[in-house]
């Protein structure tokens, strides 16, 4: 079957006019991802088990898309989506002129949203960590911030918050995003994220 063949590392298509774009992993990375942040986010005041364990979990998944983005197919590898200032900035300029460029994978303005998304987690994550080790602690880091000065407790706590609640803003930009280039190009982004297909 010659037709499987040239099949091989994708699936399918709906139609003749759909392609396969997010794999399996970068689509249930991003929803598992969604609903994660959404507990994290809510489970801070009264669950704080619940709510390290999010973080924990968030972690998980953030270094296996890491790693997809340097092994992974075409476009969940950084490289297709690595792009100079230059062509991020015409592309703003020409979205906001309703004159944008499609891009099948992500386009210049959504994979620097990418990049901030994935680095503001880390840091949430990462003062998240320091917070519980000398607050509570607990946490990998209670041993050794043990003796450290509730000082610095209160600073994590202050950018552990900063970062969350940047990354919140961060998400909402990037939905605005996803909602305007959906509409610019007549398609639905969020559905190809859900099912993996793109109209070519
Ligand atoms: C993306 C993941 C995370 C998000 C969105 C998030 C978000 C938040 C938010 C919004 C707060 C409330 C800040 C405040 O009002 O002072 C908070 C508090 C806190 N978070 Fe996180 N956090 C995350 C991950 C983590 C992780 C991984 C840990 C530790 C393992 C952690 C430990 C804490 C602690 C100890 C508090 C203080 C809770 C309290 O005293 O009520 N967080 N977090
Ligand atoms: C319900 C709200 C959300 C919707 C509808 C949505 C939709 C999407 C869509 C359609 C894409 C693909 C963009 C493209 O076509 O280039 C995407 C990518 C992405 N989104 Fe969201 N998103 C949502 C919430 C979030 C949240 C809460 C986070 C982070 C906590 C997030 C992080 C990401 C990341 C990291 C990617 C890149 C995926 C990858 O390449 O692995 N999204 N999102």
């Amino acid at each position: 079957m010659v037709f499987h063949k040239h099949q091989k590392n994708s699936r399918a298509p709906h139609s003749s006019q759909e392609t396969y774009v997010w794999d399996i992993l970068v689509r249930t990375f991003h929803w598992l991802l969604v609903l994660l942040f959404f507990i994290a986010y809510i489970s801070e005041d009264h669950f704080l088990t619940i709510h390290a364990w999010t973080g924990y979990s968030i972690t998980l998944l953030l270094i296996i898309r890491i790693i997809w983005g340097f092994i992974g197919p075409r476009h969940a590898r950084f490289s297709d989506f690595i792009f100079p200032k230059i062509t991020v900035i015409q592309f703003l300029k020409d979205t906001l002129s309703f004159r944008a460029k499609r891009y099948l994978g992500h386009n210049p303005a959504g994979a620097v949203m990418v990049f901030a998304l994935i680095f503001a987690l880390i840091v949430t994550i990462c003062c998240g960590l320091i917070l519980f080790g000398i607050e509570e602690g607990r946490g990998p880091l209670a041993t050794t911030l043990s003796e450290t000065s509730h000082i610095w407790g209160d600073i994590f706590e202050a950018l552990h918050e900063f970062f969350a609640h940047s990354t919140l803003i961060l998400i909402a930009i990037h939905v605005s995003g996803v909602l305007v280039e959906s509409l610019i190009n007549n398609e639905n982004l969020t559905a190809s994220m859900l099912n993996g297909y793109k109209k070519k």
